[in-house]
This record gives C-alpha cells, sequence and structure tokens, in this order.
C-alpha cells in the first residue's frame, strides 16, 4: 500500500489480491474453514483519501471509476456506505479500540470489482486502519492492527504484510511472507456475476486436497513458472462452477489460450491466467476481451 500523509488528510492506493493456491483443510468449530492459501497482491487499485474532521461525524462516500483496461459487461452491485462497507466498521472499530469519538471523512474510488474473489474490500479495511492510525496519531504497533484487521475478515491482514505475497493460514489471517523472484503478470477477468463467500464456502468439501503450498512457494522463489502454474489449485473453485455457469465458461475459455496456468481466484467469480510477459498478457488480454466474456484486467504482482 503506498500512502502520502498530509497535514489532516491521508491518502493511499489499495491493492487487490489473487490466490494461486487455496485448501480448504476442515471445518471448525467457530463456523469458519480452516485454510491454506497463498495470495499476491496485484497491482489493480482502490483509491481512499480520508480527512480529519475532529467534531464531525463518520462519512464515507463511495465512487466507481472505471478500470482503463476494463471491458463494460458486469452488474453493478451498489456500494453500501453504512456498516455493510468493511470500511466504515474498520473506523468504527479502531475508535472503540481507542476509546475515541472523532470524525472523519473518507473518499473511496472503487476500481476492484465486487464479490470477485480480489478482496476488494478486505484492502480497503486493512489502508482505513492503518491511515487512521497515523491520522489519529494512536500509535497502534503491527500486532494490535493485526489485532484488528483479523476480527474484521479473514483477508483483511494479509494487507498489513509488506511482502506482498504470502502463504496465509488458519482462517486466513495467520501471515507467513514468502518472495517472489520476479513480478508476476497476469490476465483476470470479472464475469458479468458475483458470488457470496459464505454460500461458495457452505458448498465446499474439505480436505480432499493432499499437497500443500510448499511447491508453489519454492518454484515461485526460483522464478520457475511453469512448475509454479502447474501447483496452482483451488478448492472452493468446483463449488463455485457448481453454483455459477459463468465460472465454468471462463475457465472454458482460459483453457483455449496459452497461459502458463490459470484458476479461479478466492471464493470467485474472478478468473486469471498467469502469463510468461507482460506483452503476452496485453495480447491474452485484448483476445478475451473480445470475447465479451466480464471485465478484463491486465495486473502484475505488487511487492
Ligand atoms: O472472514 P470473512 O468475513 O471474509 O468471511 C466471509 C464468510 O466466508 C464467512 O462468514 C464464512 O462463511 C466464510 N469463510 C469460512 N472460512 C474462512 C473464511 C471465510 O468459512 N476461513
Amino acid at each position: 500500500m503506498r500512502f502520502r500523509h498530509q497535514h489532516t488528510s491521508v491518502a493511499v492506493c489499495t491493492p487487490g489480491k489473487l490466490n494461486l493456491f487455496l485448501n480448504v483443510i476442515g471445518k471448525r468449530a467457530d463456523g469458519y474453514h480452516e485454510l491454506e492459501t497463498l495470495m499476491v497482491s496485484i497491482g489493480l487499485y482502490d483509491t481512499l483519501r480520508l480527512v480529519d474532521d475532529p467534531d464531525g461525524e463518520l462519512q464515507l462516500h463511495c465512487f466507481r471509476v472505471a478500470c482503463p483496461t476494463a471491458v463494460r459487461g458486469s452488474v453493478r452491485e451498489p456500494l453500501p456506505v453504512d456498516r455493510d462497507n468493511l470500511v466504515v466498521r474498520a473506523a468504527e472499530l479502531l475508535r472503540e479500540s481507542a476509546g475515541i469519538r472523532r470524525g472523519v471523512r473518507i473518499e473511496l474510488c472503487k476500481r476492484i470489482p465486487l464479490a470477485a474473489g480480489l478482496a476488494g474490500g478486505s484492502s480497503d479495511a486493512a489502508a482505513t486502519l492503518v491511515a487512521l492510525n497515523r491520522l489519529w496519531n494512536l500509535r497502534l504497533n503491527r500486532a494490535e492492527l493485526h489485532a484488528l484487521a483479523a476480527r474484521l475478515g479473514s483477508d483483511v491482514a494479509f494487507f498489513l504484510c509488506p511482502s506482498g505475497a504470502a502463504v496465509c493460514r488458519g482462517r486466513g489471517e495467520i501471515i507467513e511472507p514468502i518472495t517472489l523472484a520476479a513480478p508476476l503478470h497476469f490476465v483476470i477477468v470479472r464475469p458479468a456475476t458475483g458470488l457470496s463467500t459464505a454460500l461458495v464456502f457452505r458448498h465446499c468439501q474439505p480436505g480432499r486436497h493432499r499437497d500443500g503450498a510448499e511447491r508453489l512457494v519454492e518454484s515461485l522463489a526460483r522464478g520457475r513458472l511453469s512448475a509454479a502454474a502447474r501447483c496452482f489449485h483451488n478448492a472452493l473453485q468446483e463449488p463455485a462452477e457448481g453454483l455459477n455457469g459463468d465460472v465454468v465458461r471462463l475457465r472454458q475459455e482460459f483453457s483455449k489460450q496459452p497461459f502458463l496456468g490459470h484458476l479461479m481466484s478466492g471464493s470467485g467469480t474472478s478468473y486469471f491466467g498467469l502469463c510468461a510477459t507482460r506483452d503476452q498478457a496485453r495480447q491474452l488480454a485484448a483476445r478475451l476481451r473480445a470475447k465479451r466474456i466480464g471485465e478484463v484486467f491486465v495486473a502484475q504482482s505488487r511487492p
């Protein structure tokens, strides 16, 4: 995340993520699922601007920005500006834990598609915690921010990790940073429809994949992209395909193109392909755009 702190405001770019590996190990007593997942943050950003308002209220204003590499064709879900938005919940949680009643005006420019498995909302929430910690001079340390992030959602803590790539375990909140040999180049397509994370998890069958993420971690660290792509796995893809025909269609379309590997991200519905170079990513994105199967993005992994 990149922060720009001025006197009474903070501006921040918040990246999305892709899951190159997601194994559902088992169901937990708290209703969540035990995971092992490898996530990389990508250069597809929302932007947030937070302006301190000491005597005012907590206000969120959302704007949707068309991504320059996107193609229209998606369902435009409304953007909540109340507690249904994780940004509001993050600001409220921070105020509550610091015991203060300060206001802030937050402007959120949304480029990352919703209900897409790209964790845009989680990234916005993580950025809100870090930005308000600075703006309000609360001096919460990394561990305290991490604990608040984990309370907000399973993916939120990942975005506090400076490395931009990590294996995440537990509910997703136990983060082990990893190193990529070089930036990865992706084409991402978000179809016209989204999926609810809770619904996809309800339909998954835990414990069916025996391999862990170790081989993928090693291949990425050595820059062996074809070997890495052979380790791609998402245990949520089968249930997502059962629930949403758009995901099936994306898999079929990606299979016809010379990607090193392809996979659904998170609980869907976004689908991505790994390319050898940025030029190849642009070329394959153009082909998929012509098929009008959704919004098409070219994105690189980010440190
Ligand atoms: O934690 P988050 O709010 O992002 O999760 C959304 C939903 O996804 C949860 O309510 C739960 O149904 C499901 N989930 C799960 N196991 C996880 C993460 C999410 O069952 N590790």
